[in-house]
């Protein structure tokens, strides 16, 4: 098993996987290379060569990539992804019914039968990669913007990406082994038979490269965006509280993360209990923040107390 290399030429790729070629085409990377090392190809051509290689290496060798990589270029996925749609649904799908079609006899009474079986299948193929272009993408293509949505997560998506492609199997077996032959449409139909293999071949590739590689670099792109916003929203909340907390305040939350009730806060500041609690609510309100331990990395970020001091568990 040969995993190819950024150093290695791009058309010994091809001499030994001309299935690549559809690959090249949907990662926008044209023909006419000549020499050129694949690193070369990919500079040229504006592609991510990382994730272009763990891509390649995966359809040919099924070298798995591995999970967590956050160098795979997701927008690079995703152009290579809708490519692949567009191949499909626009050149692959109509070519082997128009193929189809050709090799069947009219007069055959299973003729109407199959090509409606095949039309539903490409219908249900349609609808797969519609849903992945009007939800799964746009989702991603906010994740990236760091907008990341309440309502949506890969895991929705990765539940019910599994389909099989059962009408394919059924569509095959129907021709092969129920169909009368009559001699003349044989080597036709021959031909369209390895086009539908070739087919679902392809098609499971594709799928094959959503769960394994796409499917992982979103949930990294989800960690991350998750990450940034809470790290936003609490150097948000120090911004802001910096000027709104009193200097009594201050020493309210100082007590506070020292432990102190409000009875003890209340005899060490000379305040009644319900002033405690007045500030207690009028902190919490100010600074949106309802927990011992995030008042305490406020107080800390904001110098109220010393980083060196931690509260004891
Ligand atoms: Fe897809
Ligand atoms: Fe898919």
């Amino acid at each position: 098993m040969k995993l190819y290399e950024a150093d290695d030429k791009m058309i010994e790729l091809i001499r030994d996987n001309y299935s690549v070629l559809q690959g090249l085409n949907a990662f926008g990377i044209s023909l006419g290379f000549g020499d050129k090392t694949v690193r070369e190809v990919c500079e040229r051509q504006g592609v991510d060569c990382y994730t272009f290689l763990v891509v390649v290496n995966f359809i040919i060798n099924g070298s798995q990539p591995t999970q967590q990589d956050a160098r795979i270029s997701v927008g690079t996925l995703m152009t290579y992804l809708r490519a692949s749609h567009k191949y499909f649904l626009d050149c692959q799908l109509p070519n082997i019914r128009a193929k189809l079609d050709e090799a069947l006899s009219a007069e055959n009474k299973l003729t109407a039968l199959i090509m409606r079986i095949y039309d539903e299948y490409a219908q249900a193929i349609r609808q797969h990669m519609k849903y992945e272009e009007k939800t799964l993408f746009p989702y991603v293509e906010a994740l990236m913007r760091g907008e990341p949505k309440n309502d949506y997560n890969v895991e929705i998506f990765s539940k019910h990406h599994g389909e099989t492609t059962s009408k394919l199997l059924e569509l095959k077996s129907i021709i092969i082994k129920y169909l009368p032959d009559n001699g003349l449409t044989s080597n036709r139909l021959i031909s369209t038979l390895y086009d539908i293999y070739n087919n679902e071949e392809w098609l499971n590739n594709h799928s094959e490269v959503e769960d394994n590689i796409f499917i992982p670099a979103i949930r990294v792109l989800e960690e991350k965006t998750k990450n940034e916003d809470l790290s936003a929203r609490l150097t948000n909340i120090i911004g802001q509280g910096g000027d709104a907390v009193s200097e009594r305040e201050k020493e309210i939350i100082r007590c506070l993360v020292q432990g102190m009730t409000n009875k003890e806060i209340a005899g060490q500041l000379f305040i009644s209990v319900n002033t405690v609690i007045t500030h207690r609510r009028n902190i919490a309100r100010k600074l949106q923040i309802h927990s011992l331990a995030g008042l305490t990395i406020y107080a800390i970020a904001n110098n109220i107390i010393d980083s060196a001091w931690m509260p004891q568990s």
